[in-house]
């Protein structure tokens, strides 16, 4: 497999120059970014720390993911409330009614999403709303392990908030790591209790924010330095109807005003179903754009532009109802940018953030495609332009990264004009080493690339099989080496999907990998690593014996500049199974230091990592001395390499 896999190599040194006198273009501060969606558990039982699954009984099934056990059983006395007409958003609520009930009579658990991860020592947030109008009523708070031990718990009373809604919190320290465990609340008492958004979160979230988001998956997307995150998706931007596509609105201000929807992604997968994925919103806009600046990426949020999915119900808004989708584009700019005056600029103030979030794009639709879009797109691009002239507009290329319905669209938006064109794809790793030089025919002016959505499927796209290997990992690595060399087209680019819950995925393969309680970055995640982190602002030339060197003898390479650090970086690919030497020679620089920096990438081809082997595939750091302004440098089998130099004036 290996040696058909790739092209055989040449034998010989081969002489490698790089030029740092050439300009081959920019290279974009958001060339490494990141999409992020609900999709495989990323938000609700993902990032998103929240514990208890279906926290307000609005799943389609009110008691999903909640037990109720009662002893004798009572007819009655825990019953789903619904006040539709009094509360559209968050319609429906708790009513458990006691009749002296004592220890260990009355209880509900909540199983979590695939269990709660649960760590020793670590202090954890209950929450509740409630009323009630009679005697106070004891809530007892218990986490219980896998064999229903207790594990962290607390005491609550409540007392007659006279028909009000009122929150009550504790917090508790676990005593025990679990990552199965279950949230059981038992009553003891007299009388009717009223819940609503019960609650748990972890108190170590990222940054600590209370009801904030897991921070060991954030920190590996902070390690990644990406220059941009693009958010809510994909897929649920659209929805599979029109009722479902995401509406960024309902997702801001007070928790228990967020209307909750079903995830698109819940019976998608035909063999990968998730009944109980919703999207909760608890992780709505503001919480995107805070995460966006606390990562330091540049925020892409990515609208509904008035047509539900086309691979579902391909509903479309009526161009003479287009108006709501147009505003909320128009309003979300001034939620993220507008001054403390402006209408949202206050909404944002008033929820914590005065100050700007420096929203400068905006994707207008997903995977939209046909003339239907194109009609759409500039009703979009003429309300947002003639009121911001410099926000910048991202244009959909439809699903795939040729055919009819790419040159379509392709062609209409370059004479539109538009500013930024993403594209998808989801291809076998040979694609992605035969088409390491896309990009470098397209025209240098006018409609710049985003390369929003791709990753090498092992079997084929939506395949369970689909493994994150190295194989997948190297092919990217050399195809990005196509997308560095031609920054100056090429302005963003992001493998997709971003996160995938080990027990809750639908689609496979995701970057990065997590339990309840653990989580590991894919041989993908640290080639996406390795680019994102020794970026460089500006592409020069790197050769071999004189062209440019493109996968030829299966060696792909790019070089930039980074002029802050006064850095040569290279990157370079071995696809072959064969070791093959190298002679590099830097022209076009004075004097080097003679300490030349690597991190290298080298592989068996099925290798991949794991909850218990995390860094299987991973970079490794070393160095070397050399003389002079040329090296030789051997290449591995299948091994991927990015060398620093630094130069000295
Ligand atoms: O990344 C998974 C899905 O792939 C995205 O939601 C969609 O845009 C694409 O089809």
């Amino acid at each position: 497999m290996q040696d058909t896999l790739f092209a055989q190599t040449g034998n010989g040194i081969k002489k490698i120059e790089v030029n740092a006198t050439t300009n081959l273009g920019k290279i974009e501060p958001t060339m490494w970014g990141v999409f992020f969606e609900d999709i495989n558990l990323g938000a609700d039982g993902g990032i998103y720390a929240e514990l208890v699954k279906n926290r307000s009984f609005e799943f389609y099934k009110p008691l999903m993911g909640w037990t109720v056990l009662q002893q004798p059983s009572r007819e009655g006395s825990v019953l789903v409330l619904n006040r539709q007409e009094a509360q559209t958003s968050n319609p429906r609520y708790l009513s458990v009614k006691l009749d002296h009930t004592k220890k260990g009579n009355l209880s509900i658990i909540n199983e979590g999403f695939r269990g709660m991860g649960i760590k020793s020592g670590l202090q954890y947030n209950f929450s509740v709303l409630y009323k009630q109008v009679a005697n106070p009523i004891q809530l007892h708070i218990e986490l219980v392990n896998s064999k229903n031990e207790i594990i962290g718990q607390a005491l609550l009373e409540t007392m007659n908030t006279h028909g009000e809604w009122k929150k009550l919190n504790t917090s508790f320290t676990a005593t025990e790591t679990e990552a199965k465990a279950k949230l059981k609340i038992w009553f003891e008492g007299d009388g009717e209790i009223n819940m609503d958004m019960i609650s748990l979160f972890p108190q170590d979230t990222w940054k600590q924010r209370p009801g904030g988001m897991r921070a060991d998956m954030i920190q590996l997307l902070a390690d990644l330095k990406p220059g941009f995150i693009r958010f809510p998706g994909g897929c649920i931007v659209e929805g599979y109807d029109l009722a479902q596509r995401y509406q960024w609105k309902k997702t801001i201000g007070p928790l228990e005003e967020r209307q909750l929807i079903i995830n698109r992604w819940n019976t998608e997968i035909a063999h990968r179903p998730t009944l109980d994925y919703f999207q909760t919103f608890g992780l709505g806009f503001y919480e995107y754009f805070q995460l966006a600046e606390d990562i330091g990426a540049a925020p892409l949020p990515i609208l509904n532009c008035g047509m539900a999915c086309q691979f579902n119900s391909s509903e479309l808004v009526p161009i003479d109802q287009l108006d709501p989708y147009v505003q909320d584009a128009l309003d979300l700019i001034e939620f993220a940018n507008g001054d403390t005056s402006s209408n949202y600029g206050r909404v944002r103030a008033n929820l914590g953030h005065p100050t700007s979030f420096n929203l400068t794009m905006m994707g207008v639709g997903n995977e939209n495609w046909g003339p239907q879009y194109l009609e759409r797109v500039k009703i979009f691009e003429k309300a947002i332009k003639s009121k911001y002239p410099n926000f910048k507009l991202v244009y959909s290329s439809g699903t795939d990264p040729g055919g009819e319905r790419f040159e379509t669209l392709n062609t209409a938006l370059r004479s539109m004009k538009a500013d930024i064109i993403d594209e998808h794809y989801y291809r076998k790793p040979d694609w992605f080493l035969n088409n390491a030089t896309r990009y470098d025919h397209y025209p240098r002016n006018g409609s710049k690339v985003f390369a929003g959505e791709y990753a090498a499927q092992s079997e084929f796209t939506v395949s369970p099989n689909n493994k994150n290997n190295w194989l997948t990992a190297i092919s990217e690595a050399a195809f990005m080496t196509g997308l560095e060399r031609n920054a100056a087209v090429v302005n963003m680019a992001s493998y997709a999907p971003l996160f995938a819950h080990a027990e809750g995925w639908q689609w496979t393969p995701d970057l990065i990998w997590v339990d309840n309680l653990r989580s590991y970055g894919t041989p993908d995640y640290f080639v996406q690593k390795m680019y994102s982190n020794n970026k460089g602002n500006k592409v020069i030339a790197i050769t071999l014996e004189g062209n440019t060197l493109i996968g030829q003898d299966s060696l792909y390479a790019s070089a930039s500049m980074d002029t802050v650090a006064n850095e040569l970086i290279i990157k370079i690919v071995n696809a072959s199974s064969k070791i093959q030497n190298t002679s590099f020679s830097l022209t076009g620089v004075s004097k080097v230091s003679p300490l030349v920096n690597t991190l290298v990438m080298q592989h068996s081809l099925l290798d991949m990592n794991s909850f218990e082997k995390p860094e299987n595939v991973a970079p490794k750091a070393s160095s070397f001395k050399i003389k002079g302004k040329s090296f030789n440098y051997e290449l591995g089998s299948y091994s991927f390499h990015v060398i620093r130099i630094r130069l000295i004036q």
